[in-house]
């Protein structure tokens, strides 16, 4: 995110200065950067942690319907359910 941009009418008329005033608005500018990737990062783990979650409160009430009506794979499908849980485990660790 370019937070500042140099633009001739903040020129202060001396050249060494003038150069000095770009060099802060880059380091501005790389600071709006890495505080626009910490946020990515952040709703990234977050949506993570929330679909891990919710993953499970579903998957807990699905295997208790299919326990109930007697669903001939429910044994396959619990696996993919674990399998489903343990991947986005592993990334949200990886995240951290
Ligand atoms: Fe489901």
């Amino acid at each position: 995110m370019v937070l500042m941009q140099w633009n001739e009418k903040m020129s202060v008329g001396v050249i060494e200065l003038d150069a000095d005033h770009k060099e802060l608005i880059k380091v501005i500018n790389r600071l709006g950067t890495i505080s626009e990737d910490e946020a990515r990062r952040n709703a990234i783990r977050q949506s993570l942690f929330a679909l891990l979650r919710y993953a499970e409160y579903h998957f807990a009430r699905e295997e208790k319907v299919m326990a109930a009506c007697q669903y001939p794979e429910i044994r396959e499908h619990k696996l993919e359910h674990r399998d489903f849980v343990e991947r986005i485990n592993h990334l949200h660790r990886r995240f951290d």
